[in-house]
């Protein structure tokens, strides 16, 4: 068998509206892409949202429009994707790492308030929903994630390129923090090959964003080319960025949203399979879900292979490859790579949880197109390399 990690799914009007995008005339940003941040904002809730390149443009965005500096201090977690950390220092401000939490792999509210304790003046906090799964935003005593932090008067930027569609206490993800930032990468959950989403509720917020992903233009130039408005005329108000998502990536988004639930349920399918056989396999622990499966995207399946295992994580993957089975890792931690290691003098001492989650961590393969046959021989294949 070859199984390969990821897979994209096709299997909506994926090819009906791209065939319009093509022949429409206007491949890049245009109606298509109007359409897909109208119907996102509406399935998350959200008031706003502005469709651009990526989550990492998202990203850059959010944190320009809160007005994030030079000198300033943004919390975030080490065990994520540089592209979290990496828009920190675009705006010349300093990353702070977090711990997360050893079962979950999310950032807690006592990480958070131990992080406070020992820094203060913090402009804004970076939230990852590792894998899926939604941090503890709120709770019923108030003293979750959002609520500490407006305590502390610390901007909340969700990245949710993991989280779609994820649900915390039956509310989507992308309306909790001040800004909450998606993946379309071709990996993700849904998927545009490259692809973005800033959401918020705050109009400053979105008006900024808006302009900022396309050079700092003051209207939406692209209608220049498309509609009877004679007007060519237009002002630039700030040095922005090249961030649109184009229309041709926004018909592809469209199809995948529409079947957004459908994708979300077959991978809690594969999670439910992997819960089913790999739990009772000694060396190995499985993610823990601290809600309803149903209210997680199930984004990644991550497993860490224990310490008393006679396997090395390594090794383990390389007896997967030779099987035919894809992993991956998410992720090698970031105050373990040397931009950040050096720049900013880490000790993986300050990072227990992370160390011991990352030395054994192993991301199975998890997408709807992964059948029961195939889900028996990873969990064959894994229980041989395990037990032998
Ligand atoms: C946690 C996290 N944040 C941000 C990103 C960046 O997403 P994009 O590739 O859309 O820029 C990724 C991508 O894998 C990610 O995993």
């Amino acid at each position: 068998m070859k199984i390969p990690f990821a897979k994209v799914s096709i299997s909506g009007n994926e090819y009906k509206y791209l065939t319009e995008v093509l022949s429409s005339g206007w491949l890049t940003t245009s109606s298509k892409a109007l359409d897909f941040e109208k119907q996102f904002a509406g399935y998350v809730g959200a008031k706003y949202a502005c469709a651009v390149n990526s989550c990492t443009s998202a990203l850059h965005l959010a944190l320009e429009a809160i007005g994030v500096q030079s000198g300033d201090k943004v919390l975030v977690p080490s065990l994520t994707f540089t592209a979290s950390a990496e828009v920190i220092r675009y705006m010349g401000a300093d990353p702070l790492f977090l711990d997360v939490d050893y079962s979950t792999g999310l950032v807690t509210t006592s990480i958070l308030k131990e992080a406070l304790k020992r820094n203060g003046d913090i402009k804004a906090l970076i939230l990852v929903h590792y894998g899926g799964q939604a941090a503890r935003m709120t709770t019923p005593e108030g003293d979750g994630i959002i609520e500490i932090c407006r305590q502390y008067n610390i901007r909340v930027i969700e990245d949710a390129a993991h989280a779609f569609p994820t649900k915390h206490e039956d509310q989507y993800i992308g309306t909790f923090g001040d800004i909450t930032c998606f993946s379309f990468y071709a990996n993700k959950t849904i998927t545009t090959g490259e692809g973005g989403m800033l959401v918020t509720d705050e109009e400053s917020v979105y008006n900024r964003a808006r302009t900022m992903r396309l050079h700092g233009i003051d209207k939406d130039i692209w209608q220049r080319y498309n509609t009877d408005i004679s007007s060519w005329e237009y002002d630039v108000v700030a040095p922005g960025y090249k961030y649109n998502m184009p229309d041709v990536n926004a018909a592809i988004g469209l199809a995948q949203l529409e079947q957004a639930e459908y994708f979300r349920q077959e991978r809690q399918r594969c999670a439910e399979y992997y819960y089913n056989e790999l739990s009772q396999i000694p060396w190995i622990d499985l993610p823990v879900c601290m809600g309803p499966l149903e209210h997680h995207s199930w984004h990644l399946f991550p497993i860490i292979i224990l310490p008393e295992s006679k396997v090395s994580r390594n090794e383990f993957i390389d007896q997967m490859t030779d099987k035919g089975i894809g992993t991956s890792v998410h992720y090698k931690p970031l105050h373990r790579m040397s931009y950040y290691r050096d720049t900013y003098n880490l000790d993986p001492d300050d990072f227990p949880n992370t160390e011991k989650i990352w030395k054994g961590l192993v991301s199975l393969p998890i997408y709807p197109d992964l059948k029961d046959t195939e889900l028996k021989y990873i969990c064959e294949s894994i229980r041989l390399i395990l037990t032998k």
